[in-house]
């Protein structure tokens, strides 16, 4: 079983090599110098990368906090006494204030103005996301329109679209960038049923394949009649939503992709006008002004708080608003100038790897240059006859070298089955006789078709050096051929398998 040595790593890693490849870098990406100051607070605020060796490449999966967020945190949780909100005791109204006060440094951080928008706070984005899809009056005549690339949070309201009889349409993306196709896109808003409730939902950014989906599609979109539901949960991390710019109808936040801390919270930003539309299939503990069993009915709490079903994650809350002042004193715009760098170097360098006989070690999924596209690089490697290398080995043997990088389908099957090339006739038989399919025949009709593929993602808190030993983890793999990666796999499928199968 091949596998780079640790002495091998350092010894091609070399930090005269490293440095010259640094100084070839600044020159290709002359703006990275201005964002100095994220190197500085690498070695205070994020020490413990390098502590420990860590080379963290999965900022799309999760964000990092700074050292000072928790201390920050923390220090306000030892020195007040704080109670469960809702109430008019004095700990439960110093709470209250502590929770309006997030709110409202959400809005401000956004640039929402408190006349449009609100602020509902959820677990996470899917939190958020539910919340529209179980709300939204989807009915037959109206429309559910989704971009294939979406992630499962997303596709999932397809769910209670047709419950509700509205029809569901998926715009293609196309490779090799897979952006999405405005043509089709223009004709299936143009056909959306005026007078009907019709939502349009896409990412602003691909937790796939880092595409940045126009932000201009959500005032055609509204032009229309419909309303936009737009998930920035892997947007908001490095880019700037301004939405005194933008007008979304819906925006889903998850807090910890931002800034690491805390997890378990994040956030609905509505306008208020599409809130109007919003019907809830339920109420809840904290949902309500007023209940009666007896008579049977109740008052729903106008605003967020009629949405936030039980007691909010509150004394997490707090660390929100810290977490948002972090990012304001480090500057969305300064992160974003590092992120795209780093992210075009690290493109430039994989496609120019190649085996001796001349065919390229990886396919990138995505964009090949920085434009309109995140920090999120999207590949599988090819051995010299163009056979593929498991993307879970990949993610394990990267592992080994202390590089976290994130192998699979990233919950966005459409973005996946594009790239990879998997048809409707491939899938269909998949989902056939599902409900009485044994463990043993499920895993025989999926055999083949979970491939999926190796992400790194850039953040932060990512350097120069972060970016570097991906590239020469990936340079050891060049003329190596898939057999010799080769092992026993079967651990892979442990217990009943459905977990290890996640998509
Ligand atoms: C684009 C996108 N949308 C939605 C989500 C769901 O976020 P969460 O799991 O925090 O609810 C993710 C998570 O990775 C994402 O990348």
């Amino acid at each position: 079983m091949f596998s780079p040595t640790n002495t091998q790593m350092d010894m091609q890693i070399g930090l005269n090599q490293m440095d010259a490849a640094f100084e070839d870098f600044r020159q290709a990406y002359p703006a990275f110098d201005s964002t100095a100051k994220l190197d500085t607070l690498r070695a205070t605020e994020y020490a413990r990368l390098d502590q420990q060796g860590h080379i963290y490449l999965d900022y799309t999966g999760g964000g990092l906090y700074a050292e000072s967020q928790l201390r920050e945190h923390l220090e306000l949780l030892s020195r007040e006494v704080f109670g469960n909100p809702h109430s008019k005791n004095l700990t439960s109204m110093a709470m209250t204030q502590r929770v309006e006060r997030a709110r409202d440094y959400v809005l401000q951080y956004f640039r929402a103005s408190p006349d449009e928008y609100m602020v509902i706070f959820t677990q996470n984005s899917t939190g958020a996301l539910k919340l529209v899809g179980e709300s939204y009056p989807f009915e037959p005549g109206g429309a559910y329109l989704l971009t294939f690339d979406n992630h499962n949070s997303v596709n999932g309201i397809r769910e209670f679209a047709r419950a509700k009889g509205a029809a569901v349409t998926y715009i293609p993306v196309i490779p090799p960038d897979l952006r999405a196709d405005a043509e089709i896109l223009e004709r299936a808003l143009e056909a959306g049923g005026r007078g009907r409730n019709n939502l349009f939902a896409y990412p602003a950014q691909s937790n796939f394949t880092g595409v940045q989906h126009p932000l201009d599609w959500i005032a055609q979109a509204q032009a229309k009649g419909w309303d936009v539901l737009l998930d920035a949960a892997s947007f908001a991390p490095s880019n700037r939503l301004d939405l005194s710019l933008w007008h979304p109808d819906f925006v889903d936040i998850s807090f910890y992709k931002i800034f690491g801390y805390p997890t378990g919270t994040g956030c609905l930003l509505a306008r208020k006008t599409a809130m109007q539309k919003l019907q809830r299939p339920w109420y809840a503990g904290g949902t309500i002004t007023f209940s009666s069993v007896v008579a049977n009915d109740h008052y729903l709490t106008p605003g967020p708080a009629g949405f936030e079903d039980g007691t909010v994650n509150y004394l997490s809350l707090p660390a929100v608003e810290i977490g948002l002042r972090f990012m304001e004193s480090v500057g969305i715009d300064l992160i974003h100038t590092r992120v795209l760098c780093l992210t075009g170097w690290l493109i430039d360098q994989l496609l120019s790897l190649r085996h001796s006989n001349g065919a390229p070690l990886i396919r990138l999924y995505g964009p090949a240059n920085t434009h309109m596209r995140g920090g999120t690089v999207q590949v599988n490697f090819f051995d010299q006859d163009g056979r593929l290398f498991d993307c879970n080995d990949m993610e394990r043997l990267a592992n080994e070298e202390r590089i976290s990088l994130r192998a699979g389908c990233h919950c966005n099957p459409g973005a996946r089955e594009v790239a990879l090339g998997f048809t409707r006739e491939d899938l269909i038989p998949c989902f056939r006789d599902k409900d009485h399919l044994t463990f043993e025949q499920f895993l025989h009709v999926i055999d083949g078709k979970t491939t999926g593929a190796l992400r790194a993602s850039i953040g932060l808190a990512t350097t120069f050096a972060d970016v570097y030993k991906y590239v020469r983890f990936a340079e050891t793999f060049m003329d190596h051929q898939v057999a010799d990666l080769l092992e026993p796999q079967t651990s892979r499928m442990g217990g009943n398998g459905y977990a290890a199968l996640s998509d």
